[in-house]
């Protein structure tokens, strides 16, 4: 894989948020007394996501990655608009914060990672030992 420091810099400012949302969800299920053991499981595989861009990849597989993690971060965005109605709709409005906050970290994710494409399918397509 190119070294892109920009783009590892991002990726890590990324996980730090997962992380962080990660959290933000354990302390929506502890405000409504419910066990983060079935979310957790969750979101370690949406964790592991997140790293599998950072670890060394083959060139072919690259485009297929970035649209990989462009959906994912496409379906973080939509699960956590979901929960975000769901809990103003119960009135919960401190959940609704947290899950917005989570929302608007992945819509800014999605928004990178768009941006990166056209770079990750034109380096796709250059010859092998181009750089
Ligand atoms: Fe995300």
């Amino acid at each position: 894989m190119k070294k892109n420091p920009s783009a590892q810099q991002r990726i890590r400012q990324h996980i730090d948020e997962t992380r962080r949302h990660s959290e933000r969800v354990e302390r929506c299920l502890g405000l409504l007394g419910a066990s983060p053991s079935s979310a957790k499981s969750t979101l370690a595989s949406l964790m592991g996501s997140a790293q599998a861009v950072s670890t060394g990849l083959f060139k072919d597989e690259l485009v297929k990655n970035a649209l990989s993690d462009y959906a994912t971060e496409q379906f973080e965005v939509a699960c956590y608009k979901a929960l975000m109605i769901a809990a103003r709709e119960s009135g919960q409005s401190e959940i609704a914060r947290e899950c917005e906050e989570n929302m608007r970290e992945d819509e800014a994710m999605a928004t990178w990672l768009d941006q990166q494409l056209p770079t990750v399918v034109q380096e796709s397509l250059e010859p092998v030992g181009a750089h």
